[in-house]
């Protein structure tokens, strides 16, 4: 067996959730992380026959029987991951119709994985569905996309406009524009199916008052589209008090989609 700390996509969770808390977007054990892996991936790494433990998930999601996921551990802090990927960080195989949890490494101090859990599996399995390449859902808290939810209509359309009128770029990185849940409670089931709901026709998720949910093909590009979205809200919290001068006229996004071969949401640009 390798050593699994050597594995390119172990060094790229580490490298992100670094990343992830020197942003400010995880205090304490705010945010968790999930990834999905193949057999192959995992199979030079640990020994696939070895079940360390085996844990309750609480909810059903067949379609992810059998699939490989490293996730963020519950109560961990991203501060530390890099410390100790061992303690904060878990392997797991889904099975029993995804209602257990096989752990296959980490979570050395008798941990589990995130409470959001549900959110992040009920997720992977909506997303799969639209794009069988997306192998990523992050959660976290950045503070100007939560700021805005306190003051901003949180009307979906209304919050995308805005967002995307606040750089150039957004609506390239984010044509789908953003899906907004108002406040629920977090860690259950109920915002799961929620959150999964909403990642049919978008790949950020708003929960307002708590955080963003965004999803990707990896961890790179899923950092990048929470990046580009947070950049549009502090931009939009620097203005917001301010009288409003200049924007992104839609006859300019529809510039953009054209240059960048991308397509807005259906009915959100006139
Ligand atoms: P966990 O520590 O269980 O991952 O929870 C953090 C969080 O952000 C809850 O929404
Ligand atoms: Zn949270």
């Amino acid at each position: 067996m390798k050593d699994i700390l050597t594995a390119s996509w172990m060094v790229e969770m580490i490298r992100t959730t670094t990343n992830m808390y020197n942003h400010g977007w995880d205090e304490r054990n705010g945010g968790n992380v999930s990834l999905l892996l193949s057999e192959t991936e995992v199979a030079d790494y640990v020994d696939t026959n070895k079940v360390l433990r085996e844990i309750p998930t609480g909810f059903a999601c067949p379609e992810l029987d059998g699939k490989y996921f490293l996730v963020t551990g519950t109560g961990k802090y991203f501060k530390n991951v890099q410390y100790a990927p061992d303690v904060n960080l878990g392997l797991v195989r889904l099975t029993n119709g995804g209602e257990t949890a096989q752990l296959l490494w980490g979570f050395t101090d008798g941990g589990k994985f995130t409470s959001e859990f549900p959110a992040h599996m009920m997720s992977h399995a909506a997303r799969l569905k639209v794009d069988p390449e997306n192998h990523v859902v992050m959660h976290c808290h950045p503070a100007n996309l939560l700021a805005m939810t306190y003051v901003h209509d949180l009307d979906e359309k209304a919050f995308t406009r805005t967002l995307w009128q606040m750089c150039t770029e957004c609506i390239v990185v984010f044509p789908d524009g953003v899906n907004v849940l108002p406040w629920m409670l977090c860690g259950t089931n109920e915002i799961g199916l929620a959150t999964a709901e909403k990642m049919q026709t978008a790949r950020l998720v708003v929960w307002a008052q708590h955080g963003i949910y965004g999803a990707g093909k990896d961890l790179d590009e899923t950092f990048g589209l929470i990046e580009t979205a947070e950049k549009a809200a502090e931009i939009y919290m620097k203005i917001a008090h301010l009288p409003l001068v200049n924007t992104i006229t839609d006859e300019q996004m529809h510039l953009l989609e054209k240059r960048f071969g991308v397509k807005a949401r259906e009915g959100y640009l006139m």
